[in-house]
């Protein structure tokens, strides 16, 4: 693809309990067909060059759904894991989970282990799912764990400077997203890397994130090129 590429493309992926209901299924089977759009965007992702891949996959909020629409999505988890894992490995593709994941059930923690020990290694694409994320409890987090190593006296507080709290973020190494795609239509952060996001550009399509495809992820990236970044500077020139 000419012109700059995104390193790290960062996806919220809304609007597959819209598709399930345009449809009259349940939402459950909208999540399903979510996961097939997975496979585009990795693939798309692949052929693009792009280095990492951020997926929202699982918010702290989606905790208060119905509990029959957590366990679908814990059974998307575990499917994805167990179909995916071999071919993501031999992809180049490695797979990290970030977030609270302490709070999944056995079978999904089990099935998220097994899928970053499959693709430990993986030096094509770093793919990121976000799961049981919230960037306002990871922000808690990185404070109350930069709080704890000072009042410990490994940490000098006068040191703690914007990379070292960069490092203590679920996020820590990996840089910061250059573009934000939004399925859906909606216009939210949705509690979404609001650290992380400070200088990124947002695309938001209309288009449900079910029917995603690679297409639309070339798409993406080509309005990403077109914009001119300026990280709060005047106009080189
Ligand atoms: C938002 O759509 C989407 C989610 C809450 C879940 C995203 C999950 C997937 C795409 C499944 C793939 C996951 C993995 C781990 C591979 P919504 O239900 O809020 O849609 P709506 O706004 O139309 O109701």
């Amino acid at each position: 693809m000419a012109g700059y590429l995104p390193r790290h493309v960062a996806v919220i992926m809304d609007g597959n309990g819209r598709w399930a209901a345009m449809r009259d299924l349940p939402r459950g089977v909208g999540h399903w067909e979510g996961m097939n759009a997975v496979r585009e965007v990795v693939e798309g992702a692949c052929t693009a060059g792009v280095e990492v891949l951020t997926l929202y996959a699982f918010s702290t909020e989606n905790w208060r759904r119905p509990r029959e629409e957590i366990e679908a999505l814990m059974g998307v988890l575990q499917a994805f894991a167990e179909k995916e894992r071999e071919r993501l490995a031999h992809e180049g593709v490695e797979v990290r989970v970030l977030g609270e994941i302490e709070r999944l059930d056995e079978r999904s923690l089990e099935a998220v282990r097994r899928i970053v020990e499959t693709t430990r290694g993986g030096q094509r694409l770093l793919l990121n799912l976000m799961i049981s994320y919230g960037a306002r409890e990871e922000i808690v987090g990185a404070a109350r764990a930069l709080a704890a190593a000072a009042c410990a006296g490994l940490l000098d507080p006068e040191s703690i400077d914007e990379d070292a709290f960069r490092s203590a973020l679920f996020t820590g190494g990996i840089p910061d997203p250059d573009l934000l795609i939004r399925t859906s239509g909606e216009m939210r952060i949705s509690n979404f890397m609001l650290w992380q996001l400070a200088y990124t550009e947002f695309h938001v399509t209309p288009v449900l994130w079910p029917d995603f495809t690679r297409e639309d992820l070339f798409e993406a990236i080509l309005d990403y090129q077109r914009r001119e970044r300026r990280f709060g500077r005047v106009t080189a020139g």
